[in-house]
């Protein structure tokens, strides 16, 4: 018995350990388009490469981060914009580097999400199961004016005059805000706008479902919100 204990154990060792390194993956989540892909209803039919419908390693469409798709144009659409903010608003188009724009790549509802690829796989044209643009909730469409905003600039002197956000930290890598209420920092991205551009990928976690829907921290308690906002 002792022998089959050992195994037991060794194999339940083995299955966190498992379970650990699947739940930080983009596999078999939604953004796992591959055809083979369990969590996803809109995937491919005839490839089952994962990150080549947003990345390539060369003659990718846009520089950072290597990014394989034709995205919309980015004059396109509405941002949020309010008199009560005090970080300048953006109300009319994305930068052309937003990674919100990529994000609206696909969640735009227009763009197709085979076929805006930049470099196919084997140079064969991607073909989905049935849709091949976002229906539903996920499509955001163009008026993000309704949206929290995003592609805007964080600056020390907003937050200090807005005296309820977070600290802003330059000195790490991505620049990040946060709360006291959050032990890790909300990431900040580059743009044309500036390198503390708060975008999508500020709050969500593109390859990663483990607080769903791909966010940075649970929404338990409104932590996410307070990881910014001091409520
Ligand atoms: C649905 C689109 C999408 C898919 C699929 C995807 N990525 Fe990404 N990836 C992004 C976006 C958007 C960013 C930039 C935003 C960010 O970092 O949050 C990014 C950033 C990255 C980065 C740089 C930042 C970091 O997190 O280190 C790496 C490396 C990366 N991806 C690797 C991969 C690999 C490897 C795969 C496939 C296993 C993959 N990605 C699949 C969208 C995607
Ligand atoms: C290659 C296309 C593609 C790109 C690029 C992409 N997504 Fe998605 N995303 C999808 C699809 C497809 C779904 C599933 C929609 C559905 O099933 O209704 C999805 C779902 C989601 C969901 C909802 C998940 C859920 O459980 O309901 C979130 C949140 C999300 N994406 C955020 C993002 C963000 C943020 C970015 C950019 C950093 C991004 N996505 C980029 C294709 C994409
Ligand atoms: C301030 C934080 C924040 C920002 C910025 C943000 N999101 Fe979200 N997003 C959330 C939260 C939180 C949820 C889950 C809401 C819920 O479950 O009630 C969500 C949900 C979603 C969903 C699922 C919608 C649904 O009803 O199924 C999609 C898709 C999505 N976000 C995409 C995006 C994209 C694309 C951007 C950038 C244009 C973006 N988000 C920017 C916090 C954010
Ligand atoms: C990554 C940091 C971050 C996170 C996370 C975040 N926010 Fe924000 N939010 C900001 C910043 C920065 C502003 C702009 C504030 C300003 O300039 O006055 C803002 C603006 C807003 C505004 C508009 C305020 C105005 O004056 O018009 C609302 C409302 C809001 N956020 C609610 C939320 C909610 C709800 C959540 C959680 C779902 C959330 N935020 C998560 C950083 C964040």
């Amino acid at each position: 018995m002792m022998r089959s204990s050992k195994i037991g154990l060794a194999l339940t060792v083995l299955l966190i350990a498992v379970t650990a390194a699947g739940a930080a993956s983009i596999k078999n989540t939604k953004h796992d388009l591959s055809s083979g892909s369990t969590g996803a209803t809109y995937k491919a039919t005839n490839t089952d490469q994962i990150c080549v419908f947003c990345h390539t390693p060369h003659n990718s469409a846009q520089d950072i981060p290597l990014w394989n798709r034709a995205n919309p144009t980015a004059t396109s659409f509405t941002l949020y914009s309010s008199s009560g903010m005090n970080n300048a608003p953006v109300k009319q188009g994305f930068t052309a580097d937003s990674i919100s724009l990529f994000c609206m790549s696909c969640h735009d509802g227009a763009t197709g999400l085979g076929g805006a690829v930049h470099n196919d796989p084997n140079g064969l044209a991607i073909t989905m199961v049935g849709d091949d643009t976002i229906s539903g909730d996920a499509n955001l469409g163009t008026d993000l004016s309704n949206d929290h905003p995003v592609n805007f600039l964080v600056t020390a002197s907003g937050i200090s005059t807005d005296g309820n956000l977070g600290a802003l930290d330059i000195g790490t890598n991505p620049p990040t805000m946060k709360t006291a209420d959050v032990t890790n920092g909300l990431p900040l991205f580059r743009s044309a706008r500036g390198a503390t551009t708060l975008e999508c990928g500020s709050c969500h976690k593109v390859h990663d479902n483990t607080d769903a829907p791909f966010l940075r921290t649970t929404m338990a308690g409104s932590k996410l919100c307070l990881g910014c906002h001091k409520k």
